[in-house]
């Protein structure tokens, strides 16, 4: 009888950075209070031994570490460590286990930088693999679900929790304490459901193959910083990072990224002074920043983050700033990408 080969199952690099979803608590009951960042790459892959039927998974560790201490440094290096592995022929698809408070950021910073279509799924948890109810363990197996799916190829950075599939760009952590934790303003792209993925949406902005950025040619990130707008606003943090090298500074403005009589001048200053200033909206259902709304940002060389929200228009920052770019082309790229 002709030997049927044996239809190889996808190979599907799992790269561990840390977070909850590597946490542990002292007791079943401790879902919020925990230490992140504790259980090894390859416990996490024993812990989930139904991922064999899935896919052909390999572990690598390359950092354990609460992903709020995430630097411009790790961004650079996990996001080295992505490219060369996805240019590899014996990798299909790539997933990266990663703290949920800065999850959205390196998502994006993968999303804007690596030139592949092959799938990158980035997955964490809420709740500690030691709590009833952990969420780690089906979000791990839906994520290597969605990397070892041809499916999944060439819809930029992927961002599984919760069941849903989400895009790198739109994705925000909107609560904080609980497991729909995630949100898109625009929506997820699918869901996976029971071992399938099922897609409603594709990204509409610029992405991985089909960006002007590579993180092969990006060896250093600049500072850039967010000041948050409220009432009683003062100028001091925005000088205060301009003093200590920011080559821009996103204003996380109130309403459509507003900004304070008081903090003008100083933006203006700055801007003179060769800082870029971006204007965001610090409203967490999904901003809308308009050139020349709210400020005359012609006048003023400002730029506006459109859709992005401060934490994702400091990445998009960093990025267009170390290829170069100009306050035009830091507009055009916010409309882009
Ligand atoms: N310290 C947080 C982090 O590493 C825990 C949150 C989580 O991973 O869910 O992002």
């Amino acid at each position: 009888a002709a030997v049927h080969a044996q239809t190889a199952k996808p190979q599907v690099v799992l790269l561990a950075t840390g977070g909850t979803i590597a946490g542990a608590g002292a007791s079943a009951t401790n879902s919020a209070t925990y230490q992140a960042a504790k259980v090894p790459v390859d416990k996490l892959i024993a812990g989930v031994p139904e991922l064999s039927a899935v896919a052909q998974v390999r572990g690598e560790q390359v950092f354990q570490i609460a992903s709020e201490s995430f630097t411009n440094e790790h961004l650079l290096t996990l996001g080295k460590r992505v490219a060369a592995l996805a240019r590899q022929a014996d990798v299909d698809g790539i997933v990266i286990t990663h703290g949920t408070d800065t999850l959205e950021e390196t998502a994006y910073f993968l999303n804007l930088t690596v030139r592949t279509d092959k799938p990158i799924v980035v997955v964490g948890s809420m709740r500690p693999s030691t709590a009833l109810s952990a969420d780690g363990t089906l979000n791990l197996l839906n994520a290597v679900t969605t990397a070892a799916d041809k499916s999944s190829r060439g819809k930029g950075v992927l961002v599984v929790m919760n069941d849903e599939i989400h895009n790198g760009r739109d994705v925000t952590k909107s609560i904080n304490i609980r497991t729909e934790a995630f949100k898109s303003p625009w929506g997820p792209l699918g869901m996976v459901v029971e071992g399938k993925t099922y897609w409603f949406r594709a990204p509409a902005k610029r992405h991985t193959m089909n960006s002007e950025f590579d993180i092969e040619q990006i060896n250093a990130l600049p500072q850039v910083d967010i000041a948050y707008g409220s009432g009683n606003a003062s100028d001091t943090a925005y000088r205060a990072f301009a003093a200590k090298g920011a080559k821009a500074i996103v204003h996380a403005g109130t309403g459509n990224g507003s900004v304070a009589g008081p903090v003008v001048p100083a933006l203006r200053e700055l801007r003179a002074q060769g800082l870029q200033i971006v204007r965001s909206a610090r409203v967490v259902g999904g901003g809308f920043v308009l050139r020349n709304a709210e400020q005359p940002d012609d006048q003023y060389d400002w730029v506006v983050a459109h859709d992005l929200n401060p934490q994702k228009a400091r990445i998009l920052t960093l990025v267009a700033l170390a290829k170069g770019a100009d306050s035009k082309t830091l507009q055009r790229v916010f409309m882009e990408y």
